[in-house]
């Protein structure tokens, strides 16, 4: 283990935000993880996966420790099933391709979400109508402060939209270490009435898609519409979609009758950010190097030398504009540091 001091923070975080570490380790096994942690206190520590959801306002005064460990193990095989236990470090998207090559089904609707697996249940990452508890079988974790390891199944980890309990009230108690899957070996369940996935397997006349196939038609809407991290720094969508009462929703409507929403139960309705921040005319804006994507503007991007402040500025712009213009309050979905 190398620590590290004043280390720029630009590649590890997928805003590209030019912060400082005070001090950076990164941790490639269990052990030294718990070695790490033995001999810190857990305040002045400060846990870093893939950095793709986040947003760097200031340098950290803080050890970094930057989660890099890596393996990937089948653990269990069933007729139909198989069961997967990928180490948190792993890219997300690398994880989707060792599944397609091994024609695995059940996240190849999450092609392409940038970050790594083990940060990925935090927020319950999900896209295209498939949300990373659909196929969560459990995750393994260390508590920070006793250094007790923990297995969490789907029910302890109180999925929601973009949310679960570590987002709540085990946040900042638990590292996740590793997640485990439950996947389809064969007769595939497949999502392809979301948006224009099905519209791409039309065009290439693909009639029983393989799940290669419908990771080809994701990649090809994503790429159509978010930008690329490496090349326009972003971290996906950077607020929630609101979710509003029947009240709240049938004023917003009686105003905004064009505005498309998704009836979640009949007193809850989502709205779409992007349509929001759209509507109050930030759609493509740019200010200095911080900017609203063209194509989606529920993505902020930074255009090169955005300091992560004027980033934040941007947000609580279109925040502000967006209740003043709607009424509806939207809140971000990366964790602002
Ligand atoms: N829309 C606009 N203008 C925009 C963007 C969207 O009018 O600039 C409208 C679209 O026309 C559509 C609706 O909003 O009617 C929904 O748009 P889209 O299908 O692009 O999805 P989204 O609700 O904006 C969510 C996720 C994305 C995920 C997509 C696809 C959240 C916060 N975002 O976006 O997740 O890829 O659905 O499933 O739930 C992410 O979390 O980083 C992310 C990219």
């Amino acid at each position: 283990m190398r620590f590290e001091e004043y280390k720029s923070l630009k590649n590890h975080n997928t805003f590209g935000i030019d912060c400082e570490a005070r001090y950076f380790v990164s941790v490639e096994t269990v052990e030294e993880l718990k070695k790490v942690l033995s001999e810190n206190p857990s305040e002045a520590l400060f846990l870093l996966g893939g950095g793709s959801n986040m947003l760097l306002t200031d340098n950290l005064d803080a050890l970094v420790i930057h989660l890099n460990l890596k393996g990937i193990e089948i653990t269990k095989t069933t007729e139909k099933e198989v069961f997967v236990k990928v180490m948190a470090g792993e890219t997300w998207h690398e994880f989707v391709e060792y599944c397609i090559k091994n024609d695995f089904g059940g996240i190849e609707n999450l092609s392409l979400i940038p970050g790594n697996v083990g940060t990925a249940p935090i927020q319950n990452i999900g896209a295209y109508g498939v949300e990373l508890k659909d196929t969560f079988e459990s995750c393994h974790t260390l508590k920070i402060e006793t250094l007790e390891e923990r297995e969490f199944n789907k029910e302890e980890c109180q999925f929601g939209y973009r949310n679960s309990i570590f987002k709540n009230e085990l946040k900042g108690k638990y590292i996740i270490t590793s997640v485990s899957f439950k996947l389809t070996k064969k007769d595939h369940k497949k999502n392809i009435s979301y948006g224009d996935i099905q519209k791409i397997l039309n065009d290439k006349n693909i009639k029983h898609p393989s799940v290669k196939d419908i990771s080809e038609a994701i990649i090809a809407i994503r790429q159509s519409k978010l930008p690329d991290p490496k090349v326009l720094g972003n971290s996906g969508s950077f607020f929630k979609n609101p979710i509003v009462n029947s009240e709240r929703f049938q004023e917003f409507r009686k105003e905004f009758p064009e505005a498309p929403f998704y009836e979640i139960t009949p007193t809850e309705f989502k709205i779409p950010a992007g349509w929001l921040i759209e509507k109050a005319g930030f759609k493509g804006k740019r200010f200095g190097d911080a900017g609203v994507h063209k194509n989606q503007a529920l993505v902020l991007v930074n255009y090169g030398n955005a300091t992560g402040q004027e980033i934040w500025q941007l947000a609580m712009d279109i925040q502000k504009q967006v209740k003043e213009m709607t009424g509806i309050f939207i809140v971000p979905e990366v964790n602002v540091f």
